[in-house]
């Protein structure tokens, strides 16, 4: 069992081929957190490691001498007060208004495989010799409260899950205001702390700074994992790069408001959380009664960051997302939105649909304004039966003609939002999120359902599962336009508004559970304004979502680079869109758009019938290209060789598992004369294997073994000088690897 207990330290070992994890209950039965990194042999006793000198100014839990602080001591999911002044992973308020608690070690459980969370999304086994769990059960005799810490370590990947369940054994209800779901201490400071922030348009953007003494934290309070801010930091250390170098990755599966910290104390000790957030956040813990946080997960490396990345690739994709899609190349698809946006009749979306078929396209997906009044921004969000002005023959009708052009039919919803013009609030003005006798501020000119509420969940499930049986529908496309503020819901008293956000989000779960229960084989991209809600949380119910609304080639160097550091290239949305750009005026050309948006659940967005001739044959050839390499660029090893936060010079790779295919996309962001010379190089590859490398229009440059690739590198120097005129702006290349 690759978790072991040493009764005489009482320590536990949690490791794999890779990682070591150690907890020891410490001499008042709390926990102790002793070590998180690379794998170590096993070893019955780390007393070594519980370091307590004396240190002045500090309160001692002992009565008699200096030798036990918890301020002064790693912990597993610290409580504040009773010595440590840090920022605790959980707080309980009780009756008497006091939050100290004394949570102490009763026993613990190893066993194979994972629990399945209730009602939360999270990791899983297929098996279970895949992975080892333990819980440890902890209790507070004064509040008669349990805690279980539940940790699972998988055999093949570098992670460790970890949740928390709090259970309420007393007669009294208390306030639960604080529930991390992880808590760290490292023994040092010095890394660097990565965000992934941004807004619409331009999100997952990597930023990067030094840990410094004190709380550095991003958040969301938008009731979305946001745009903003991501539920995914990273600590590495200062010179840890792409390929080498000791790094965590700190991940949250969760959609809702998240709070990810570090604290560096004064003895640099830093302590990282993360989990749902408190602000805005408390929940009444009544009697027999229990609370299960989200699911985080994290990762070790002493490889890089690309293996962190490749880490959380392999576990989401293969044990995060489920169902029908997980291991599916997904179809190549048209969308209408950029194409026509609101301005659409059946003749135009079958016409789009025509020349997507002759070109090879397997998805036709219908946006935005099917439904009810919903011919502008303005209306009609809730009415989800269709309007017949614009589709005669109804979903079924339209759904029908696409099956037999030999497309699937995709179909948009946004099932969260009402119009205050529309059937549904006239008929439910009560279903919306306010606060009685404020003002209920607009977005979009929409307002968010009040899914914390059961029958509301329920209602707008009917809706949607009626015209989804009838319309015969293959793909859903689940956009979330606004975010929630004046959050308060009628249902729920005084005491239980702090559940109210995430009460929310278990009612997106529930919705989305029930849909895929019913219509297994439909692919869901969940979509929010973008990548407003691009998380782990999502990806458990829908295999991709739409990466971010900004579709210009050159902005989705940065975005998908960000977005590859925790997520996998298989959910990442990526459309072909018109030049100039829609949301930024930009002209590149179709080359370097089909090559960025290859790496990621491709498609296109734009009319297709105002493309020349040429473009059309250009496209046809990017879809053959993409249904011959798909697997690969979905499903291989993805690295990051360059990235556009730190050069003008972007380039992916993506590696076959058997080695013997590999794609690097080449894009020269701004073009520059008379330029150094460049090599590549190229990991992942075997090295005693000899590739054949071409350029995509079939170029052969030449053949080289894996080793040199690696060791020396491909030349990929382009002076752009004199009589070279190939390069330009925004610039593109694909390099294949094939071993011979
Ligand atoms: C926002 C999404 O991100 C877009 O792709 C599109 O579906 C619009 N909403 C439709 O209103």
């Amino acid at each position: 069992m690759p978790i072991k207990y040493h009764q005489k330290s009482r320590e536990f070992h949690l490791y794999n081929n890779q990682i070591s994890y150690i907890i020891k209950i410490l001499r008042n039965d709390q926990l102790g957190q002793l070590f998180f990194g690379q794998r170590v042999p096993d070893r019955a006793n780390h007393d070594y490691l519980v370091e307590n000198t004396y240190r002045p100014v500090t309160l001692y839990v002992d009565d008699n001498n200096y030798s036990f602080s918890l301020g002064n001591l790693k912990q597993e999911y610290p409580t504040y007060g009773t010595t440590d002044y840090r920022i605790p992973a959980f707080e309980v308020k009780q009756p008497n208004g006091s939050t100290i608690t004394n949570f102490k070690y009763v026993s613990h459980k190893i066993f194979p495989g994972k629990p399945q969370l209730d009602n939360l999304p999270a990791t899983y086994t297929e098996d279970d010799s895949e992975a080892t769990t333990l819980e440890i059960l902890l209790h507070d005799s004064l509040i008669n409260v349990d805690l279980v810490l539940r940790y699972t370590i998988f055999n093949n990947y570098n992670a460790i899950a970890r949740s928390v369940k709090f259970i309420n054994h007393s007669e009294n209800s208390y306030q639960l205001t604080t529930a991390m779901s992880l808590n760290l201490d490292l023994p040092d400071d010095n890394y660097d702390w990565l965000q992934f922030s941004g807004a619409w348009g331009r999100e997952r953007q990597l930023k990067a700074a030094h840990l410094r003494p004190g709380i550095q934290a991003v958040d969301s309070t938008r009731g979305a994992s946001s745009h903003m801010e991501n539920p995914f930091i990273i600590l590495k250390r200062p010179h840890t790069d792409d390929f080498q170098g000791e790094a965590y990755g700190f991940s949250l599966i969760y959609s809702g408001n998240f709070l990810a910290q570090a604290e560096v104390d004064p003895y640099k000790v830093t302590r990282v959380q993360i989990g749902i957030n408190p602000f805005h956040f408390s929940w009444k813990l009544n009697p027999q009664q229990s609370f299960q946080t989200p699911e985080a997960v994290m990762v070790y490396t002493h490889n890089g960051l690309n293996d962190l990345s490749q880490n959380f690739h392999r576990l989401y994709q293969q044990r995060l997302v489920r169902g029908y899609w997980r291991d599916r190349q997904r179809p190549i698809l048209i969308n209408n939105w950029e194409a026509t946006y609101f301005d659409f009749t059946e003749e135009k979306l079958l016409a789009l649909a025509k020349t997507a078929k002759n070109l090879g396209i397997e998805l036709f997906v219908l946006d935005d304004g099917w439904f009810g009044k919903r011919t502008t921004e303005t209306a009609g969000l809730g009415d989800w039966w269709v309007n017949r002005d614009r589709l005669p023959d109804g979903i079924s009708g339209l759904s029908a003609k696409i099956h037999d052009l030999g497309m699937m039919f995709g179909l948009w919803f946004e099932p969260e939002m009402t119009n205050k013009d529309s059937d549904f609030y006239r008929q439910h003005p009560d279903y919306i999120i306010e606060t009685p006798k404020r003002h209920a501020s607009q977005g979009r000119k929409q307002y968010v359902l009040d899914f914390s509420r059961p029958e509301v969940v329920d209602y707008v499930y009917q809706l949607m599962a009626k015209v989804l049986r009838e319309g015969k529908v293959d793909y859903v496309k689940w956009d979330m336009n606004r975010n929630i503020t004046e959050c308060f819901s009628t249902a729920y008293p005084a005491d239980q508004q702090g559940e109210i956000f995430h009460r929310y989000i278990l009612g997106v779960y529930h919705l989305y559970d029930r849909l895929i229960h019913e219509f297994p084989k439909i692919l869901f991209e969940s979509c929010a304004s973008g990548g407003g809600r691009f998380d782990a949380g999502m990806l458990y119910y829908a295999p991709q979502a739409w990466t971010s609304d900004d579709s210009d080639a050159i902005e989705r160097l940065k975005i998908q680079t960000g977005t590859s550091y925790c997520y996998p290239i298989s959910s990442m949305g990526a459309h072909v869109s018109v030049s100039p750009n829609e949301q930024l005026q930009r002209q590149t050309p179709l080359k370097t758009r089909a090559d960025v948006a290859y790496f990621g659940a491709f498609g296109y967005e734009l009319d297709l019938n105002t493309l020349s001739p040429e473009e059309l044959a250009q496209v046809k050839r990017q879809i053959v290209f993409m249904k011959e390499h798909r697997q690969l660029f979905q499903f291989g090893t993805f690295y990051r060789l360059k990235t556009p936060f730190e050069s003008n010079i972007v380039a992916w790779l993506v590696v076959s598992p058997d080695k013997k295919h590999a794609i690097m996309g080449y894009f020269k962001i701004l073009n520059d004369v008379n330029a150094e010379y460049r090599l590549q190089r190229i990991p992942g590859l075997d090295p005693l294997a000899e590739y054949h490398v071409k350029e995509e229009a079939g170029n052969i440059i030449g053949s080289f073994s894996g080793s040199e690739l690696a060791k020396i590198g491909l030349v990929t120097t382009d002076a752009s000088a004199g009589e070279n005129k190939e390069t330009t702006d925004f610039y593109s290349k694909l390099f294949t690897f094939d071993a011979q």
